[in-house]
């Protein structure tokens, strides 16, 4: 009798667990702290400094928290997109921030050598940050055995290297100030190994390495380390993506049937993940977070799987797009 009531209650769990996997969005964790964890307005009056702010998932992530009186760093190489998402910013705080509250900071990731120039800026002016955001990144299209090794090399110097650098000036800062959150944008692709993204991949992958090393070894010292994770999102990311050829961008645009999460829905998740201090959060459409949760936990079920789907089902899943279309743009 015990072992039925046992075995009954962990196939009812099982089956509960599987439907809400199936109806969120986003991880079940992140689910859960979205209902009944800290609301973003617990970071009203920290100052966040957000890298890749001019578009996308982080001018999601600046509005959302903007709408709860969090002070803001932008940062990115666009000023006119910045001044934009500055006053939707103000816009959208409704009285709770000013001008003064959100620095706008025109920064090229890719010059190493000005991190701390600007980090040292966002501190002057706030008198300090609380939480770094490292977001801005580029995604890629190519087949793998025909990646440039430079192609290789100039998405890990954005997507890895740029990233670990401000992040360490972050965490010298936080070490000396005794506490402070450093949150970095990877993506599903730096859980699952997708495909016909192999150099993207493999910078998302590094990320969750560095990342994850980070949080072990500062264990006890008051510093959270928050590994974001999203699908398929409406922003300029795609046309932007990089290629296997260096100088040549992949130029598509998401097209409105696409099925991929709103800016403003990731930047909101993004924003909860902060607030609640999460290690690692995962956010898509159905059904790619059943899709990560089988690929994670039953690596077979999913090896199975894709093998009786195809990768093209994959890539459609992700692009909402054939892979044809993939080998045409590329050839344009
Ligand atoms: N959209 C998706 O489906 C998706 C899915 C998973 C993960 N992600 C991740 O989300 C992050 C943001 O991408 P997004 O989708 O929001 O695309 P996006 O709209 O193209 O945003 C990319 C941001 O990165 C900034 N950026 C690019 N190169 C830069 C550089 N050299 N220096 C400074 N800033 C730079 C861009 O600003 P400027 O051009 O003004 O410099 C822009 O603000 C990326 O890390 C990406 O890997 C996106």
């Amino acid at each position: 009798m015990l072992f039925t009531i046992i075995g009954v209650g962990v196939f009812a769990y099982g089956i509960i667990y599987t439907i809400l996997v199936c109806l969120a969005d986003c991880d079940l964790q992140l689910a859960f702290f979205e209902r009944f964890g800290k609301k973003i307005r617990n970071l009203k009056g920290k100052v966040v400094f957000i890298t890749g702010a001019s578009s996308g998932i982080g001018e999601g992530t600046a509005l959302a928290l903007a709408k709860n009186g969090v002070k803001l760093v932008l940062a990115a190489r666009r000023l006119a997109e910045l001044e934009r998402v500055k006053q939707k910013c103000l816009e959208i705080s409704n009285g709770l921030l000013t001008s003064e509250d959100v620095l706008i900071l025109q920064m090229d990731m890719l010059d190493i050598k000005s991190h701390q120039k600007y980090f040292d800026l966002a501190v002057q002016h706030f008198g300090n940050v609380d939480i770094l955001f490292n977001n801005a990144g580029r995604s890629q299209r190519a087949t793998w055995e025909n990646i440039e090794l430079d192609i290789h090399k100039q998405l890990f110097e954005l997507n890895v290297f740029s990233v670990v650098n401000l992040t360490s000036i972050a965490v010298r800062y936080f070490n000396s100030k005794g506490s402070g959150h450093v949150a970095v944008t990877s993506s599903l692709a730096g859980v699952v190994g997708v495909p016909f993204s192999g150099s993207y991949t493999g910078s998302k992958h590094a990320i969750h390495g560095f990342f994850n090393s980070l949080r072990t070894e500062k264990t006890g010292k008051n510093l959270t380390v928050s590994i974001i994770c999203p699908g398929p999102v409406f922003t300029n990311f795609l046309s932007e993506s990089f290629t296997e050829t260096v100088g040549k961008k992949y130029g598509i645009s998401a097209k409105p049937t696409d099925r991929r999460l709103t800016m403003e829905r990731c930047g909101e998740l993004c924003a909860i993940t902060l607030a609640n201090q999460l290690d690692e959060s995962w956010m898509a459409l159905f059904p790619l977070i059943p899709f990560t949760y089988t690929a994670v936990y039953f690596p077979l079920i999913f090896k199975t799987t894709l093998k009786i789907v195809g990768v093209n089902t994959l890539f459609k899943l992700r692009d909402s797009s054939d892979i044809q279309l993939m080998t045409e743009a590329k050839k344009n």
